[in-house]
């Protein structure tokens, strides 16, 4: 607990982009934050590689640290924000000395929660310190306090959305100006989106890492990265960005977690979604989450979801909960740890929707009569079927003698859709992979 008549005094370790940003602010805004949390805010001490490093910032009188779990025990200091980043150490063991400590902790770091969270969590709840973590996800879309605090009297059904803003700018410019993967990813690293290893993020690692504490959040479960089904962007070719266009559809990476019979399911994939969906209008870096609560129409939150100015924004709401109230006045998660249910990795075999078909078939006839058998075989029934012809082939394939068709199935199970695919590549009329892209309803 903090003493709510005096300045409310930080430790910041990291003081990187977001860092930076955060202390500006503090600076910059230091009366009008004083005046909605009733009390100052200082910064105390910080903690960062370089001292001599020119970040624009009057540190002067400001203690410094170079080891963060030092500062994470300083006895002067009420809160530690935690902007390292990385799910080990020095950003783990300086959390947990924190909340040993009794102090509470604001961190933007969703490897460390998706990992950690759990067990950081009940850390936080013993000790009776808050962990405030509002900038893991979606940047400056308060998305955690909606699920937590806007939405604490709602079931929810289903929640998905644009968690990563690289994945999102690749699929946009390629999308519109008809690139390539390549192409388009090489663009994100020169305008510095990405990181120096994308795969990080064009995996789907970064979405699953925020979808897992988004899905705790939503449903009640424990924080559990591993029980995230992934699957990255970089199969999506311009051919399929261009065929979904014309059957009235994007394609995004999304993060879905959704209630279903047997469970909550989590899953990161690139998607199909209705152009008029709220979340098909994101483009470029913006993130965006859908919630879908039980009984009343679906919320969308759009706006930054990186940068130093965006995260700060996230962080400075974190800061100014606990002056307002002064430390743990809600479960990190929602629920008690012990109140959060187990979640498992959902198979993804038993999934159940619509799905985009896209075969490079054999141009003779009888070969979309031979698909139309396998798909009837497992009980997959078609809503359209195209077979393009010239330009939308490359090449390569027209030497092949081969032409893709594209098939929009109405909803099934991914089981049924593999051993289908299966069975026409048994039958020879196809060459090459399959692209497979699941629809989401929206
Ligand atoms: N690499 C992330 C993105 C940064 O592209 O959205 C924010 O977590």
């Amino acid at each position: 607990m903090t003493n709510e008549s005096q300045p409310l005094k930080l430790g910041i370790a990291g003081l990187g982009t977001v860092g930076s940003a955060l202390v500006s602010q503090l600076i910059d805004q230091r009366d009008a934050l004083a005046a909605r949390c009733g009390r100052a805010i200082e910064v105390v001490a910080v903690c960062a590689r370089s001292r001599r490093k020119n970040r624009g910032l009057d540190l002067r009188k400001t203690k410094w640290f170079s080891d963060p779990v030092a500062l994470a025990r300083e006895s002067d200091t009420d809160v530690f924000v935690e902007l390292i980043g990385g799910a080990g150490n020095p950003a783990k063991a300086a959390v947990e000395a924190a909340l040993s400590s009794g102090k509470s902790v604001v961190t933007a770091n969703k490897a460390l929660l998706a990992k950690h969270g759990l067990a950081l969590a009940a850390l936080a709840e013993r000790n009776k310190a808050a962990l405030n973590f509002e900038a893991a996800v979606g940047g400056a879309i308060p998305i955690v306090k909606t699920l937590r605090e806007g939405l604490a009297g709602n079931a929810i059904d289903r929640i998905y959305g644009i968690l990563n803003g690289t994945c999102n700018y690749v699929l946009t410019r390629m999308e519109q100006e008809k690139m390539s993967f390549a192409d388009s990813l090489k663009e994100a690293q020169r305008l510095g989106y990405a990181e120096a290893d994308p795969s990080f993020d064009v995996e789907g690692h970064d979405t699953a890492q925020k979808l897992a504490i988004l899905a705790s959040l939503a449903f009640g479960t424990r924080v559990d990265q591993s029980a995230v089904y992934v699957e990255g962007i970089s199969s999506i070719t311009p051919a399929d960005l261009s065929a979904a266009d014309e059957l009235g559809y994007r394609v995004k990476l999304l993060g879905v977690a959704v209630r279903t019979q047997k469970g909550i399911e989590q899953r990161v994939h690139p998607t199909m979604v209705r152009k008029d969906a709220a979340i098909a209008q994101v483009m470029g870096v913006t993130n965006a989450v859908t919630i879908d609560p039980a009984g009343i129409n679906p919320l969308t939150l759009v706006g930054p979801g990186a940068g130093g100015m965006a995260t700060a924004s996230a962080v400075l709401s974190d800061i100014g909960d606990i002056a307002r109230h002064g430390g743990a006045q809600t479960a990190p998660f929602g629920r008690p740890v012990a109140a959060l249910a187990e979640v498992r990795k959902a198979p993804m075999q038993r999934h159940e929707g619509g799905y985009y078909i896209r075969l490079l078939a054999r141009d003779k006839p009888g070969t979309a009569a031979t698909i139309a058998k396998r798909l009837a075989q497992h009980d997959i029934s078609m809503e359209s079927i195209v077979q393009r012809h010239g330009k939308e082939a490359s090449a390569q394939e027209r030497s092949n003698g081969a032409v893709p068709v594209i098939l929009i199935t109405y909803a099934t199970t991914e089981d049924a859709v593999r051993k289908a695919l299966a069975a026409v590549g048994g039958d020879k009329v196809i060459s090459g992979q399959p692209q497979v892209i699941r629809i989401e309803k929206n």
